[in-house]
């Protein structure tokens, strides 16, 4: 049985847990800072195995240590966004805690690979990364997931089809400026412009970009969690099964798409390891300057990242 560790028993973590446990993936250990909180929901997790017929290993802890030997680590610890926020405001904080946990990742589980949850998603990557010391591939970011399911389900909805039919690929950073590509997005293979008219298309675009803040709006004291939770099991499923999935995620771009020393949403290959391949699709010149403009509100978060460092704040 693989291992999964999850760290952060908030509500993307333990709806991690919740999935990767209902689809018998791998034993899990959730871990969380906080006294008491994994403890509890791992427990109640275990209660409900014999109903929801799971036979994984659920091990809840404050200690990090537990994560020895993991073949992934999904990294959710940190604050979430609240009405008003935008993601790049939980930087300061959130790098904090990723620096940390990255350290203990290094140390206690030196083969896995990160999925990374934690937002300003693109920037803390990057702090996983260099903190970490791993190659490239083993530090993954989910976003192009959700963003990409988000879009799928407006469509399916906007249609009265199957979601499952609609097939859609969101590049770019996980933030307003996020890359749905009209081009690449279908249903049962059907180009969605022989479906849906320009108009269309573009309300369900907006509405995909605006998805998290739509979810705040409504829950006020936090941030969506089923959909990124969902989204994240559907990239530690590829890896632990090595199925080789293509999907959108975040990975770091050494001259791929034409970008350097950043992290941002490209369609990848996920599998054992990882990252097993970027996969380089030919952009319109429309698309390139909508992911350029992504691009760049990614690097102006690096270079607020930068700052904290050059501060001795991280
Ligand atoms: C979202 O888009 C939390 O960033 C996450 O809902």
């Amino acid at each position: 049985m693989s291992k999964v560790s999850v760290i952060g028993a908030g509500n993307v973590g333990a709806t991690a847990v919740y999935y990767i446990a209902e689809k018998n993936l791998a034993d899990i250990v959730m871990v969380d800072v906080v006294e008491g909180i994994p403890q509890s929901k791992g427990l109640d997790f275990l209660h409900a195995a014999p109903l929801r017929e799971y036979n994984v290993r659920i091990f809840g802890t404050n200690n990090i240590k537990e994560i020895a030997g993991s073949d992934v680590i999904v990294f959710t610890a940190g604050v979430a966004r609240k009405p008003g926020m935008d993601r790049m405001d939980l930087l300061k904080i959130n790098a904090k805690i990723a620096q940390e946990a990255s350290a203990a990742i290094a140390t206690y589980a030196p083969d896995a690979v990160v999925v990374v949850v934690t937002n300003p998603l693109d920037v803390i990557c990057m702090v996983v990364l260099k903190e970490t010391g791993f190659e490239p591939a083993r530090v993954v970011g989910q976003a192009g997931v959700l963003d990409s399911t988000r879009f799928r389900y407006f469509i399916a909805e906007e249609l009265g089809l199957w979601t499952g039919d609609v097939t859609a690929m969101v590049l770019g950073g996980h933030g307003d400026s996020m890359v749905p590509l009209r081009r690449y997005t279908s249903v049962s293979g059907f180009p969605i412009d022989e479906l849906l008219d320009e108009e269309g298309v573009e309300r369900l675009v907006e509405r995909t970009r605006r998805g998290g803040a739509e979810v705040i709006n409504y829950l006020k004291t936090g941030s969506a969690f089923y959909a990124p939770a969902a989204s994240t099991v559907k990239m530690v499923e590829s890896i632990i099964k090595d199925e080789r999935r293509l999907l959108p995620a975040s990975v770091y771009l050494n001259g791929e798409y034409g970008y350097k020393n950043i992290f941002l949403g490209v369609p990848v290959f996920l599998g054992a390891g990882g990252v097993r391949k970027i996969l380089e699709l030919p952009l319109s010149e429309d698309e390139k300057s909508a992911l350029d403009n992504s691009a760049r509100a990614v690097e102006e978060g690096v270079e607020t990242l930068e700052s904290l460092y050059e501060q001795k704040i991280l």
